[in-house]
């Protein structure tokens, strides 16, 4: 079964709880918290203050996909401000660094990835894989919602696939960017199982319609 995680970084922040009840109630499985430093890309986003309100106001899965330098630093209180799962970048430090920021969220007994940006080769992710619970390709360049899918990915997917299937058959494949109910079907068919959506979900007044296509169209 496929799972839909919208990302809030296309909710109203003014109207935050409300929207995410709303993903909740439309049969959202997790919820993607985008987090941008302005310095591993070009944006500014949301970070620890807004991740405990959302924890203390829903029991959602919270997926954090941390684009930041050094994430290392933040490991330990993304997992105390109540991250379910936190993604690093493999192009965020050093393997050695990426290593111990992993470790750290597994002590915390927290969920881990690993995520590629559209020009990384699928390999990156081998020095971290046996430890991960899900891999997340990034299907846009990093740091904006709204933009289009990038139908040159499809071939990492598939490739993403297939490491996992060899190196770690229980960890989850996700991909994020310019995902809706015309480009899912594609992501689905190379091989994710977890689909991220901010515009198509959040940019669409009817939530539980937009999540519903989505289904229809990977079923
Ligand atoms: C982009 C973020 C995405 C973004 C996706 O850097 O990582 O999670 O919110 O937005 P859409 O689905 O609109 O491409
Ligand atoms: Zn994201």
């Amino acid at each position: 079964m496929i799972k839909i995680a919208p990302s809030i970084l296309s909710a109203d922040f003014c109207r935050l709880g409300a929207d995410v009840d709303e993903a909740r109630a439309a049969g959202a499985d997790y919820l993607h918290f985008d987090v941008m430093d302005g310095v591993f890309v070009p944006n500014i986003s949301v970070g620890l203050p807004v991740l405990k309100s959302l924890r203390r106001a829903t029991d959602m899965f919270l997926d954090v996909h941390l684009m930041i330098v050094r994430p290392q630093r933040y490991a330990k209180a993304f997992c105390d401000a109540g991250a379910d799962l936190v993604n690093f970048h493999v192009e965020s430090d050093t393997e050695e660094n990426i290593l111990r920021a992993v470790t750290t969220v597994k002590e915390c007994g927290k969920k881990v990835g690993v995520t590629v940006k559209p020009r990384t080769q699928a390999e990156a992710i081998l020095p971290f894989i046996e430890y991960c619970d899900l891999v997340l390709v990034m299907t846009v360049e990093p740091g904006f919602g709204g933009q289009s899918f990038m139908t040159d990915q499809l071939p990492k997917i598939s490739r993403i696939r297939d490491l996992i299937e060899r190196c770690a058959p229980q960890c989850e494949l996700e991909v994020d960017g310019g995902v809706d109910e015309d480009t899912a079907p594609l992501c689905v068919r190379a091989g994710a199982n977890v689909l991220v959506a901010g515009s198509a979900v959040f940019g669409r007044s009817d939530r539980a319609a937009a999540i519903r296509a989505i289904r229809e169209k990977t079923k």
